[in-house]
């Protein structure tokens, strides 16, 4: 029955159908992975944090007026999320050089940049995710030019809701990356997950990581930081 109703299985997360047209059960994982699948790990817990995290977040952006999947948590590890069609991009917004951005330029990591900046990378693992611009994207045919406009106001828009929430909790938002839906009647929204495997999150007072670089640079538990990351938002949350 669970098998019959899995429609994907990524690297932190399963996606099942439900009885509901519109509505698919989304299981967050323990797996943990970085440098696209060829680090991976179990890391107990981390589906539940993850789980958590995203829901208060997507919680907070609706209250913000900023049209997203989310539609309730169900248990520790699931929750329900709108059926959409994913754009197959991976938006990155960077207020503060670090991880490929710094690497590339050699922007040292924590210089503060002058306005955000948005990057898209194509979601393709065979391909490594390559960073592309707006015309592979409209030669691809990813998206449509209307389509890279309005992702890039809701990014700007995200981003800024985002960075007074984490710095309402003592978090400077670094960077992060998110993932769009696209509706039947062509609406495009925000979709996928927003935790600290897709943002870097530097403790305010002491730059402490409170993110998946813990992970992927072999830096220490991420567990404890997560647990960190999902009580302070749920102290403003109250
Ligand atoms: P990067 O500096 O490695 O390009 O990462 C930019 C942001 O995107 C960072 O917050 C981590 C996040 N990210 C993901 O969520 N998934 C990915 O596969 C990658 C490469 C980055």
């Amino acid at each position: 029955m669970e098998t019959e109703n899995l429609l994907y299985e990524g690297k932190a997360k399963k996606l099942f159908k439900t009885n509901e047209p519109n509505v698919l059960r989304v299981e967050y994982l323990d797996q943990t992975t970085a440098l696209n699948g060829a680090k991976k790990d179990i890391v107990t817990g981390k589906a539940s944090l993850n789980n958590q995290i995203t829901a208060l977040v997507f919680e907070r952006l609706t209250h913000e007026g900023i049209q997203n999947h989310f539609i309730k948590k169900k248990s520790k590890n699931e929750q329900l999320v709108e059926a959409v069609e994913i754009v197959q991009l991976e938006v990155v917004i960077r207020n503060v050089s670090a991880g490929s951005f710094a690497k590339r330029l050699a922007i040292a990591e924590g210089t503060p940049l002058a306005f955000p900046i948005i990057e898209f990378y194509y979601k393709d693992d065979a391909l490594d995710d390559p960073l592309i611009n707006e015309d592979h994207i409209k030669i691809l045919q990813i998206a449509t030019e209307d389509e890279i406009k309005t992702i890039k106001m809701q990014t700007y828009k995200i981003n800024e809701a985002l960075i007074k929430l984490f710095k309402k909790i003592g978090i400077c938002l670094i960077d992060f990356k998110i993932e769009f839906g696209r509706r039947d009647d062509g609406t495009i929204l925000l979709a996928d997950e927003i935790t600290p495997d897709t943002c870097r999150l530097w403790d305010e007072k002491t730059g402490d990581r409170l993110d998946k670089d813990l992970y992927r640079k072999n830096l220490g538990d991420i567990v404890p930081v997560y647990q960190e990351v999902l009580e302070r938002l749920e102290k403003i949350a109250d």
